[in-house]
C-alpha cells in the first residue's frame, strides 16, 4: 500500500446549527452554503486533491462538507449557492441523460437533502440543477433558497448532489454531507452517549488516487463506443472515514454512539470488528438505535451490519467490552454486491480506534425502548405497483444501462400516489446485482423478500412484455423467504433489492411522528423521484418520477 493506514486522526467536519438559540429558545434561520472548487487532505502522505466540497466559505469548505446541527419543528432556510469553475474536475459523459448548461459551461449542481420530508421545491429535484450564480439553470428549476420543514421524526439525513447525469462524479468531486435532526425533548431521556465527544457521524466512502494526489476515475467507459466515460460501479482503492484515509480514533472504554452513513458510489459495507475480544470471548458489537432516518422501536444488537450506498446505521458500540487496546472497524462485502469481488487488504479495512482507561464515569445507557411510530399495516394500503429493475448489456455482457420498467427517466410519470395514504410496491430485481432503493418523500417498511424460480423463463418474459400478470410473477415468488434483519424492521427510507428476489414494500405517504399530513404541499411541481442508490446507475438511468396527486 502506499498509503501508510493509521495515521491521520478521525476529524470531526465542522457543525453548522441550522437554528439560533436565543434566550434557550430555538428559532429558524438563514443559512447560504456555498460549492468550492478547493484542496482537501485526505492523507498524511497525499499531496492536496482538488475536490469540489461544501462550505459557508471557500476557506471554510470540507469534504464531506460541514454537518448541519437541526431541530424537529424548527424549518431550515438554505441557500446553496454554485461558485464552481466553469469545468469539472473529472470526466464525465454526454451520452447519458444529463444536465447540459445552454451557455457552453459551469457544472450543474443541485443539493437533496435525502430523508428530508418537505417541499418538491426543496427537494433538489435532477433537473432543478444550476450553474455558478444561477447563470444557467434546469427545465425544473424554481427557488434558490430551500426550505426544510424539518416536521418529521428525529434520525439522520445527510445532503448530496443530483444534478442529472453527473449525480456520481459529482459526489465523487466531493458533495456531500451530514444533516442530523435532534429533537431534544424525547431523546434526552434516552440518555444515549452524546455529543460532542460521545456522538459522532462516521461517513465512510472510497477513492482511488493518483500519485498527484488527484481522485483517479477511469475515464474510458466499459463500452467505449456507447458510453465513453460511464462505467457500471465506480470502486475506490483506499477506504476514508470523515475526509481521511484509514483514519484512526482514541476512545475511551465507554459507550459511544456513531451515525454511519454509507456515503460511497457503489461499493456495499458490511462492518465489523476485529481484534476486539470482548470479556466473554466474542466481537465487539453494535446495538442499532435506529436505520436510515428513523429510530427503531427498541435496541437490536449485532456482529455485523450491512449498509448500501445511502444508508445509514445509528448504532452505539461500548468499547469496555473489548479486551485489547485496539480494534479495527473492518468490511468483507463483495464489490459488485454480492457476487463480485472479494475485499482485500486495503477495501477489507476501514479505520482503527485506540482504546484508553476511561477519564470520567460512563453517564450514558441503552434504553431498552427507543421510538413507537405506527407498524406497517398492508390492509390500509390503497395501491400495489409493480415494478421491475433490468440492466440491459451488449453481446458480450457489458452493461450499456439500468431501467425500472423498461423505462427511461424522461417517460411519463407512472407512479403518482395520493398524498396521506400508503401502498404496497412489489419489486422484482431481474439484474445480478443489489440495488439500493431509495423513495423519496416516502417512508418504507420492508414487507417480504420471496426467491423468484425459474428465474430464466420469467426474465425471457419479463423482457418481452414487461407484465407481471403476463409473467406470472406470482407464481414465481415461492423460492426462499429471506427475513428482513430485525434492525430494519422500522421505518427506512432505502430498502436493499436482492437480485433474483421479489420485494414488497410498503411505502408511505405520511408522516410517522404524529400521524398526520405533510405541512405543505407535496403535490406541486416539480414533484419527486425514486432510484436505485448506486449512483453510476442512478445516472443511467435506474431512476423514475414521482409525482403525489392530490
Ligand atoms: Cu440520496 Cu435521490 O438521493
Ligand atoms: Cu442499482
Amino acid at each position: 500500500s502506499f498509503l501508510e493506514m493509521f495515521v491521520d486522526d478521525l476529524p470531526d467536519m465542522p457543525k453548522l446549527h441550522a437554528y439560533a438559540l436565543r434566550d434557550g429558545t430555538p428559532s429558524p434561520i438563514h443559512l447560504t452554503i456555498g460549492m468550492y472548487e478547493t484542496k482537501w487532505k485526505f492523507h498524511r502522505d497525499l499531496s492536496p486533491t482538488p475536490v469540489f466540497a461544501f462550505g459557508t466559505s471557500k476557506g471554510k469548505a470540507t469534504v464531506p462538507g460541514p454537518t448541519i446541527e437541526a431541530l424537529v419543528d424548527i424549518p431550515a432556510y438554505i441557500t446553496w449557492e454554485n461558485h464552481l469553475p466553469a469545468h469539472h474536475i473529472l470526466s464525465w459523459d454526454p451520452t447519458i441523460p444529463i444536465a447540459l448548461p445552454a451557455s457552453g459551461s459551469g457544472v450543474p449542481t443541485v443539493v437533496h437533502l435525502h430523508g428530508g420530508i418537505h417541499h418538491p421545491q426543496s427537494d433538489g429535484n435532477s433537473n432543478s440543477w444550476f450553474t455558478a450564480g444561477f447563470r444557467d439553470t434546469g427545465p425544473a428549476w424554481t427557488n434558490k433558497t430551500y426550505v426544510y420543514a424539518n416536521n418529521q421524526q428525529p434520525g439522520n439525513l445527510w445532503y448530496h448532489d443530483h444534478a442529472l447525469g453527473l449525480t456520481r462524479v459529482n459526489l465523487l468531486a466531493g458533495l456531500l454531507g451530514a444533516y442530523i435532526l435532534r429533537h431534544p425533548s424525547s431523546e434526552v431521556a434516552f440518555r444515549l452517549p452524546s455529543a460532542p465527544f460521545f456522538d459522532r457521524p462516521l461517513v465512510i466512502f472510497d477513492r482511488s488516487f493518483t500519485i498527484d494526489g488527484s481522485i483517479f476515475l477511469n475515464s474510458t467507459g466499459n463500452n467505449p463506443s456507447i458510453h465513453p466515460q460511464w462505467q457500471p460501479e465506480y470502486f475506490g482503492s483506499a477506504i476514508l472515514v470523515n475526509g481521511k484515509a484509514w483514519p484512526y480514533a482514541s476512545v475511551e472504554k465507554r459507550r459511544y454512539r456513531f451515525r454511519i452513513i454509507n456515503a460511497c458510489n457503489a461499493r456495499f459495507l458490511h462492518l465489523y470488528f476485529v481484534d476486539g475480544k470482548s470479556r466473554s470471548g466474542r466481537r465487539l458489537q453494535f446495538v442499532h438505535l435506529g436505520s436510515d432516518s428513523a429510530y427503531i422501536g427498541r435496541p437490536v444488537r449485532s456482529k455485523h451490519v450491512l449498509i448500501a450506498p445511502s444508508e445509514i446505521a445509528d448504532v452505539v458500540v461500548d468499547f469496555s467490552e473489548s479486551r485489547s487496546d485496539s480494534v479495527i472497524l473492518a468490511n468483507d462485502a463483495p464489490y459488485p454486491f454480492p457476487t463480485g469481488d472479494r475485499t482485500d487488504a486495503l477495501s477489507g479495512t476501514v479505520m482503527k480506534f485506540s482504546i484508553r482507561q476511561r477519564t470520567s464515569v460512563d453517564q450514558s445507557r441503552i434504553p431498552s425502548q427507543l421510538m413507537n411510530y405506527p407498524a406497517a399495516d398492508p390492509l390500509v394500503a390503497t395501491t400495489v405497483r409493480h415494478l421491475a429493475m433490468y440492466e440491459y448489456t451488449t453481446s458480450t455482457d457489458e452493461p450499456t444501462h439500468l431501467y425500472i420498467n423498461a423505462m427511461p427517466y424522461e417517460a411519463p410519470v407512472t407512479e403518482t400516489p395520493r398524498a396521506g395514504t400508503s401502498e404496497i410496491w412489489e419489486f422484482i430485481n431481474l439484474t445480478g446485482d443489489n440495488h439500493p432503493l431509495h423513495i423519496h418523500l416516502g417512508l418504507i417498511t420492508a414487507l417480504e423478500q420471496r426467491e423468484l424460480v425459474d428465474l430464466d423463463n420469467l426474465t425471457a418474459c419479463m423482457n418481452k412484455w414487461n407484465d407481471f400478470d403476463k409473467c406470472h410473477v406470482s407464481d414465481h415468488a415461492r423460492g426462499k423467504l429471506q427475513k428482513v434483519p430485525r434492525h430494519e424492521r422500522g421505518w427506512k427510507n432505502v430498502f436493499k433489492m436482492r437480485p433474483g428476489y421479489l420485494t414488497r414494500i410498503f411505502v408511505r405517504f405520511s408522516l410517522i411522528h404524529v400521524d398526520q399530513k405533510y405541512p405543505f404541499d407535496a403535490t406541486e411541481e416539480p414533484g419527486y423521484v425514486y432510484h436505485c442508490h448506486i449512483l453510476d446507475h442512478e445516472d443511467n438511468v435506474m431512476m423514475r418520477p414521482l409525482k403525489l396527486v392530490p
